[in-house]
């Protein structure tokens, strides 16, 4: 069997965050979204996955090169214009081949992985697998109906939901996908829709199963999904120390700690993460925050965020809550006079003050 991940989108949900970087590569809990993608895979005992990268192909390269410290062989496929992910599907036949495989959104998470589901779809060999999760707003994603628990129709985006149960961004496929995805016509977003295609398998009466997933699961599309997600992930770290933790500071809960990062006269409240070299310095971080590399805190406060690398929160006479800040970001109470707001802030961007 074989992998294909889907990293082509642009991220227009995160920017300003996606004018300068992939949407897959923000990390969470300190570590890459689609790295998560690509250990699921790993562990199901996948080997050979197709990595479909659009504009920022570069990048995604250099972060994950030739999977091999994943223990995968990444091929990458080069999908010119984001056209849908059923096109993706489509640029991918050579890739692929006759073999079943797996396709994984790059912007998704699965926390349990998709090992039994992957398992499932070997012993029971459908043409097709969908995965379904409850959830609160279905019309933001692919809607199932089900009748005895079959799958009768499939609406990408619906207005009125006919029921809760999204799609979520992980499926499975034989080669009649392939038929499928070339008989499909374009949907109002101008995209070929994978949801589209599976309906077609279901009108030509090939066995398409479906499964409800129980677990946690999150397309990360927005700021609000990042934020859930790095609390979840965070909720099962292990607690691990490498960096220098100075005799004035306390840590408290389950806290990681990475090489060459230093605390100094700091309180930190788990979980949360620190990454290398980064310097916490008079301050507090508190529950589900995830500080990158290279990045220093200064007489702050900071909970529930997420910070990049290279970045400095400076003497903030607030705390800061509910955020991502990008990479080489300064933010910092200005001593200048008269007191007021120095900003430069991109495109797209949110700032909420006090
Ligand atoms: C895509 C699919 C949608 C699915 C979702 C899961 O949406 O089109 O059916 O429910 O992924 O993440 P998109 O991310 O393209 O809006």
């Amino acid at each position: 069997m074989k992998g294909l991940i889907l990293s082509g989108g642009a991220g227009t949900r995160l920017r300003p965050i996606t004018h300068t970087q992939a949407k897959q590569l923000v990390p969470v809990a300190n570590k890459p979204i689609l790295f998560y993608g690509l250990e699921a895979m790993q562990q199901a005992g996948i080997r050979d996955v197709g990595l479909v990268v659009g504009a920022t192909h570069r990048e995604i390269e250099e972060a994950v090169g030739n999977g091999r410290r994943f223990g995968l062989k990444v091929t990458y496929i080069e999908q010119e214009a984001p056209l849908g992910l059923a096109h993706a599907v489509k640029i991918s036949q050579s890739f692929l081949k006759k073999s079943p495989f797996v396709m994984y959104l790059g912007d998704n998470i699965i926390k349990d992985g998709i090992n039994s589901l992957v398992e499932e779809f070997r012993v029971r060999k459908p043409n097709a697998m969908i995965l379904l999760a409850h959830v609160k707003e279905p019309q933001r994603f692919g809607v199932a109906e089900l009748k005895e628990e079959k799958v009768v129709r499939l609406t990408e985006k619906p207005k009125k939901p006919k029921s809760d149960l999204a799609l979520v961004g992980v499926y499975m496929f034989d080669h009649n996908i392939f038929k499928a995805v070339k008989a499909i016509r374009p949907s109002w977003r101008n995209e070929l829709e994978i949801t589209d295609a599976i309906q077609y398998l279901i009108d030509k009466k090939y066995e398409v199963h479906s499964h409800i997933i129980n677990g946690w699961w999150k397309d990360t599309g927005r700021l609000e999904d990042i934020l859930e997600a790095n609390r979840i992930i965070l909720d099962s770290l292990e607690s691990k120390i490498y960096g220098k933790i100075d005799s004035k500071s306390r840590l408290i809960g389950k806290i990681r700690i990475e090489k060459g990062a230093e605390v100094i006269k700091s309180t930190i409240r788990g979980p949360a993460v620190i990454g290398r070299k980064t310097r916490i310095i008079n301050s507090y971080i508190g529950p589900y925050s995830s500080i990158s590399y290279n990045v220093t805190v200064n007489n702050s406060e900071i909970e529930h965020s997420i910070i990049l690398e290279h970045s400095t929160v400076d003497n903030l006479s607030h705390r800061l809550e509910d955020s991502l800040i990008g990479k080489n970001v300064y933010i910092g109470t200005s001593p200048l006079k008269p007191k007021a707001y120095r900003l430069m802030v991109g495109d797209n961007s949110q700032v909420g003050v006090i």
